[in-house]
């Protein structure tokens, strides 16, 4: 019989590859996508913990879902709703507590277990959270449908534990995918006609996967892996996304330097400028050294774009500590990036602190930290108006034989033509500049 699912994923990268592996899972028992969740049998909402913003949101998702629920029940008919990610990992059974309605709690390395829990009959609700990182991947089946681009999940967790952050919590120890399973997984996403893909990790660069089982010694770094991926024929285009400064490798640069299909951009969060905080926050690196990466990165590779993500009102940041972040963005001028308001996290170092910062503090510094880093993002957009730039058009635009596409350095950049240019890498003339998108014309 049909059955309709719905699913709504908040948070990461990795949360939206995971809901992507969900409904792989999920369209072989016969359930059909919707895109609303009033009348679906199955509602999925896949969290995120890393602010508190993002978890009480979810809370009021399932507020609303319950109404749905209820109304179903009166009609004699049911929805089971299913609460997975992160938040299902840091909070386990008080989602149950804090509302029955719910189902099924799945943390993020437990969702292969969801066609077992559907097939059977449940009359409590079900709660898994073990770290069972490797049975997850291998439980996966190959997608069978996807777009030009795609994420494939290259590592999972994290060993770093900055003072603030419930990732090593929520998505366990450090674990790298071995190289030749995520070599299949590129290989069939490019048959399926996907021209790029961004390697996803929450520590990225720290990548240091086996070739296979039976090499266990044979370990390649993320640099080895590009370079083995950009054998694919077909596959155009490589990114990654987070890496940590710590793990930022000469070997890594050099592969940028030489690997035209890995592209010129690199998201690289220094959270703060001013070594106590960056201390503090365990971060494992200065602001000197973060400025040597970013100098050698641009010697080696002069049109690299660079971005990053910054905390603001972390406990203890004084004026001169918000300063040191303010010279810092000044000096380096990022191509885009975000920033947060430190959101004390429960189970983290940092919650410990005395936090004592006036919340209008934090603000003001917070909107003169994004007034600039928009700022440098326009001043870095406007220098690619008469650029011949490379682009590889993904989807059809909002106007009459308008297609829209990524440059290099990730910017949407629209054009018109007649001809279906979908999944096509193009050179474009960029002419004009609308607010943080390019338009041009096929050069
Ligand atoms: N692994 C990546 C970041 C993962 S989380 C790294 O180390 O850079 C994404 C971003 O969320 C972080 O870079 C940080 O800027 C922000 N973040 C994480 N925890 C936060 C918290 N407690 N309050 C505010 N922002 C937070
Ligand atoms: Fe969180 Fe730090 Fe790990 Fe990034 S490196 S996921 S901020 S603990
Ligand atoms: Fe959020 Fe979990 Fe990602 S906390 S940022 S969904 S790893």
């Amino acid at each position: 019989m049909k059955k309709l699912f719905y699913i709504k994923t908040y948070g990461c990268q990795m949360n939206f590859y995971d809901s992507e592996k969900i409904q792989d899972l999920l369209k072989p028992m016969g359930y059909i996508l919707s895109k609303e969740p009033e009348n679906c049998d199955l509602a999925i909402l896949n969290t995120c913990h890393i602010r508190e913003k993002a978890s009480e949101k979810m809370y009021s998702d399932i507020g609303r879902l319950s109404k749905y629920k209820k109304n179903k029940k009166l009609a004699g008919e049911n929805m089971i709703i299913a609460i997975c990610g992160c938040v299902a990992q840091a909070e386990g059974k008080e989602i149950i507590k804090r509302n029955k309605d719910v189902d099924i709690v799945l943390g993020p390395h437990n969702y292969h277990k969801l066609t077992s829990i559907l097939s059977k009959k449940f009359t409590r609700p079900v709660i898994k959270n073990e770290f069972d990182v490797e049975e997850k991947f291998n439980s996966f089946p190959k997608p069978s449908f996807s777009g030009v681009t795609a994420f494939v999940s290259i590592q999972e967790g994290c060993d770093k534990f900055c003072t603030f952050c419930v990732v090593p919590y929520t998505r366990g120890a450090e674990y790298s995918r071995n190289v030749l399973d995520i070599f299949g997984e590129v290989k069939n996403l490019v048959s399926l006609g996907v021209k790029e893909i961004t390697l996803l990790g929450q520590n990225v660069n720290a990548y240091n996967g086996k070739f296979d089982f039976q090499n266990p010694k044979n370990l390649y770094s993320l640099a080895k892996l590009c370079s083995f991926l950009s054998e694919i024929k077909g596959l155009e285009r490589i990114r990654y996304i987070t890496s940590h400064p710590a793990d930022m490798t000469d070997e890594l640069i050099l592969e940028h330097q030489n690997n035209s299909k890995l592209m010129p951009y690199l998201h690289l969060p220094i959270q703060s400028g001013s070594n106590k905080i960056l201390k503090e926050m365990n971060r494992r690196y200065t602001k000197e050294v973060y400025l040597k990466i970013v100098e050698k990165l641009r010697s080696k590779i002069p049109n690299i774009a660079l971005t990053s993500d910054f905390i603001v009102g972390f406990p203890g940041e004084n004026k001169s500590d918000f300063d040191d972040t303010m010279d810092i963005v000044k000096s380096v001028k990022f191509a885009g990036s975000y920033s947060f308001k430190y959101s004390p996290r429960p189970g983290t170092p940092a919650f410990l602190k005395k936090f004592d910062l006036e919340d209008n503090i934090i603000n003001d510094r917070l909107n003169i930290l994004q007034k600039e880093l928009n700022l440098q993002q326009k001043q870095f957009n406007e220098k690619c108006i008469g650029l011949d730039m490379e682009v590889l058009i993904e989807k059809i635009g909002k106007k009459r034989n308008q297609f829209v596409g990524r440059s290099e350095y990730l910017q949407p950049v629209h054009i018109i033509s007649r001809e279906d240019l979908i999944g096509k890498l193009v050179k474009v003339k960029i002419k004009s500049l609308t607010s943080f998108s390019l338009h041009g014309k096929l050069s």
